[in-house]
């Protein structure tokens, strides 16, 4: 047995063997897992939440760090290599770096993953190399302050840019997620791909998803956002990416990194969907458009073992829909929660 799976040894049931992969009803291999480990956020993004926030799960009512990491080896038993956690901000959580370091180090996730708003990631940045983070992606919708302001109701660019710059200086594999609305204007597109001409990363320009939270922003649809690329980058070239992804690469001559788009409300990348997710209060939800499958934190509270745990998430991803229109229309097409709630 390899070194890293025999970590993902359980207390409560002694197996540490890995099981079979985890496949849903349509063949897809899940292998990726979203965790949001709080709802709680320092920004507020007016196409997230409110200026008063929104309503907030009681502590008691967010998975624990054991729970997270029980939860998370019994995962990566069944094969899935990647784990990203989410938010809300995941620094926004206290024991959030100690977890980092704990999935990493004890449960032996092989690609440990942060989606992050960047405002108080750069202190963090020299921690996360060490411990072997593998990616970060910092939320950054606009390079202006005062459009900054506007759309997260709090003057933090700075402190983002410091999270960027730190992260490239110590070599970290990063990410820069914009989300598009109708607002966003082509100077801010030009600027936020100009950061992946300076230095070797990706800027994925994101179709906005109307979730709750929203303010009179319609959707951009991601086909008229490559267009909009295209046309503002016209020497662009398609680059392949590597396994699944939710974003379409590109790149250009002069170039050190690429520039991506990610239709996540045209939901053009469901077809080799190979993730899941668990929202802060520990329900898993096998599509983001889709209802709560199971919920893991009571099975955590009421005694269940590994077993009645793995049993239940193979369950469910037997159920799947196979997009995520399905399951939109399968939810009734029920006003979804803020990402924030669920995890992005
Ligand atoms: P990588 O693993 O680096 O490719 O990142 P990712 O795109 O999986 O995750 P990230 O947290 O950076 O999210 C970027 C955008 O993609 C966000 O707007 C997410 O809500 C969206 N997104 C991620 N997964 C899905 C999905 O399964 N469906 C939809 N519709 N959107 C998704
Ligand atoms: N539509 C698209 N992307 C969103 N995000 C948050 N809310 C939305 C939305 N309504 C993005 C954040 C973050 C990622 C997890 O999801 O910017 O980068
Ligand atoms: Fe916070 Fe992310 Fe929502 Fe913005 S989009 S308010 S950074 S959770």
């Amino acid at each position: 047995m390899s070194g890293i799976v025999s970590k993902y040894s359980s207390t409560r049931t002694g197996a540490s063997r890995p099981t079979p992969p985890l496949l849903d009803n349509h063949g897809r291999k899940i292998t990726y897992l979203r965790l949001g480990i709080t709802d709680r956020c320092n920004l507020r993004c007016i196409y997230c939440m409110p200026e008063k926030g929104i309503d907030l799960l009681a502590h008691d009512e967010i998975l624990t760090f054991e729970e997270v990491s029980r939860l998370v080896a019994i995962f990566c038993r069944m094969g899935l290599t990647k784990v990203r956690l989410t938010g809300g901000e995941p620094f926004a959580r206290l024991d959030c770096l100690s977890l980092i370091d704990h999935l990493k180090r004890e449960v032996g996730v092989p690609h440990l993953h942060l989606t992050t708003n960047g405002v108080e990631t750069h202190r963090h940045i020299r921690r996360l190399k060490q411990i072997g983070l593998s990616g970060l992606n910092v939320s950054l919708d606009t390079l202006s302050r005062s459009r900054f302001v506007e759309l997260t109701r709090r003057d933090r660019l700075d402190q983002v840019l410091r999270t960027i710059d730190e992260a490239v200086r110590c070599g970290m594999h990063l990410k820069i997620n914009s989300v598009i609305t109708e607002s966003t204007t082509d100077e801010e597109i030009r600027s936020l791909a100009g950061l992946a001409k300076q230095v070797p990363i990706s800027v994925r320009f994101i179709e906005h998803m109307p979730f709750s939270g929203k303010t009179a922003t319609s959707v951009v649809q991601e086909e008229l956002l490559s267009t909009r690329v295209n046309r503002l980058f016209p020497r662009l070239h398609t680059v392949l990416a590597r396994g699944p992804s939710t974003a379409r690469l590109f790149s250009m001559a002069g170039f050190r990194g690429t520039i991506g788009v990610i239709g996540g409300q045209t939901r053009c990348f469901c077809a080799q969907c190979n993730k899941v997710r668990v929202t802060p209060a520990g329900r898993l939800k096998t599509c983001l458009y889709g209802k709560s499958a199971v919920d893991l934190k009571q099975m955590l509270r009421s005694g269940k073992d590994d077993g009645d745990l793995e049993n239940a998430i193979r369950g469910a991803v037997q159920e799947r829909h196979i997009d995520g229109k399905a399951a939109e229309l399968n939810n009734g097409f029920k006003e979804q929660q803020s990402m924030a709630s669920i995890g992005g």
